[in-house]
């Protein structure tokens, strides 16, 4: 397995640009199952998580053919409906083909999701959105196995939020559904994430009738057949955070291109009330633009409440955790998207920082500095936040388990190189050599 060893204590500067959304893509490819013409999309990242979603894509018979940026994809066979457990558990993101594989085949079966490692993660809002269409749907050998009485769904009205708010995969879920469904579905309470209006741009260019995406309540007119189309994936505003966050954390200078500004307000504020630089160059698309980060000396504490769209997200809360560490006082999260979602607490206090937890609460005294630790990546977003971390430290850091990173971020350690990151990959068998050794 491979590991991160960084050298803290050098500023970031220079000049990057933000790569295609993963979360827009993984929904939108599944769309790719809601016709029989080619759909060409661009700019999606070359994740594993991409990876896998295509690979599922080929096994449900729609085949994917890579040319420069573009890829264009191609049902040629309709016959399989089945998404296996051994992807599915890699991925959760896999159930995005439910919604799809109903409205196109009228049959599917998805295995369920498994647990995950940032906490509890039902999908009873995606399948009560599709019972609501006319979905039948058991659960059998652990998986959901779906089927459309009459062989076309039916519009419905559909109250889609749940105890945490609203569901972005769920909405995706049932809104690509709908776009085939007869009649007029109205989704209540959808996610208004930018990536749901990214998949609702790609669904209406294929032919789809919806209006109101971006906000509460989305509306589809189902049609009878979707087309093809050609189409630019939203820039990642998960990962222009993360940059904004490492050009913070590291007192460093950065210009970062192809930045989805509008869709970060709630990002951009907290970094601005820390004391943060965000200076937007050129926005003449705000979907797109050309942002200076830079930081200040000392960060002001901060107070930060996860929640859906617009509100400050989930995937930046352990990044701006390694922020708050090292601000000048008592900074406070309440994570209410994913209670759990803290394992990167006690990774950062190995580094120094100190960090109370109290259900879905942590506070956080800021400290003077973080110092290198040998230290676990546990997901996604919270090996981001240890690598801010590290590359803040004094002294060396050593990340292990870094193939959370890979799911969600492209060659990250060679773009930190370019910008002044000394910051390196290393199999963990080198390393644990190199221990030895010493
Ligand atoms: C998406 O997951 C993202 N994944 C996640 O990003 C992100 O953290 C999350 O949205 C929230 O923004 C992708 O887009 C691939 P939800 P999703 O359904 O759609 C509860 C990352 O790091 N809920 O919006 O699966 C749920 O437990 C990943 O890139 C139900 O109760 O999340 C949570 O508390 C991780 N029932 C809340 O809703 C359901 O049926 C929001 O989850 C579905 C969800």
């Amino acid at each position: 397995m491979d590991a991160f060893v960084i050298s803290g204590g050098r500023p970031l500067e220079g000049r990057i640009s933000v790569n295609g959304s993963k979360n827009a893509s993984l929904p939108i490819l599944a769309a790719a199952l809601l016709t029989d013409e080619a759909v060409t999309l661009r700019g999606i990242p070359d994740l594993a998580d991409i990876a896998n979603m295509l690979r599922l894509l080929g096994e449900l018979g729609c085949y994917c053919q890579a040319s420069g940026d573009a890829l264009t994809l191609r049902t040629i066979d309709s016959t399989s409906v089945h998404a296996r457990y051994d992807i599915v558990r890699t991925m959760r993101a896999s159930v995005c083909v439910l919604g799809p594989l109903l409205a196109m085949r009228g049959h599917a079966r998805v295995s369920m999701p498994g647990g995950c490692a940032i906490g509890h993660r039902p999908i009873d809002l995606h399948l009560k959105g599709l019972e609501a269409l006319g979905a039948r749907v058991t659960l059998d050998n652990g998986d959901i196995v779906a089927s459309v009485p009459g062989g076309r769904l039916v519009g419905a009205g559909i109250f889609l939020g749940g105890a945490y708010g609203s569901t972005v995969l769920g909405t995706a879920n049932v809104m690509s559904a709908a776009t085939l469904a007869r009649g007029r579905t109205v989704i209540e309470s959808a996610a208004c994430e930018p990536e749901v209006v990214d998949l609702a741009k790609l669904l209406n260019a294929m032919g789809a009738r919806i209006s109101g995406a971006g906000s509460p309540r989305i509306v589809i007119e189902g049609v009878d057949q979707l087309g093809g189309a050609d189409f630019e994936v939203m820039a990642d505003r998960i990962e222009a955070g993360t940059l904004m966050g490492a050009a913070a954390i590291t007192g460093g200078d950065l210009v970062i291109d192809n930045c989805p500004l509008d869709a970060m307000m709630g990002a951009i504020e907290t970094l601005r009330t820390m004391g943060v630089g965000v200076e937007p160059i050129v926005a003449s698309d705000p979907m797109r633009a050309s942002v200076r980060v830079f930081a200040g000396s000392r960060f002001r504490p901060v107070e930060i409440t996860t929640q859906p769209h617009p509100g400050f997200p989930t995937d930046l809360q352990a990044q701006f955790m390694a922020l708050m560490t090292l601000a000048d006082g008592i900074s406070v999260v309440t994570e209410k998207i994913f209670p759990e979602r803290f394992l990167h607490a006690p990774e950062l206090a190995r580094m120094g920082a100190t960090i109370h937890r109290s259900g879905s609460t942590a506070i956080i005294a800021g400290v003077k500095r973080l110092v290198g630790a040998p230290v676990m990546a546990s997901d996604l977003r919270a090996s981001a936040g240890l690598v801010l971390a590290g590359l803040a430290a004094q002294g060396e850091t050593v990340i292990n388990r870094v193939y959370h990173l890979d799911r969600g971020y492209l060659s990250l350690e060679r773009r930190l190189q370019e910008l002044g990151g000394q910051i390196e990959r290393v199999d963990d068998r080198v390393l644990a050599a190199r221990d030895v050794a010493v």
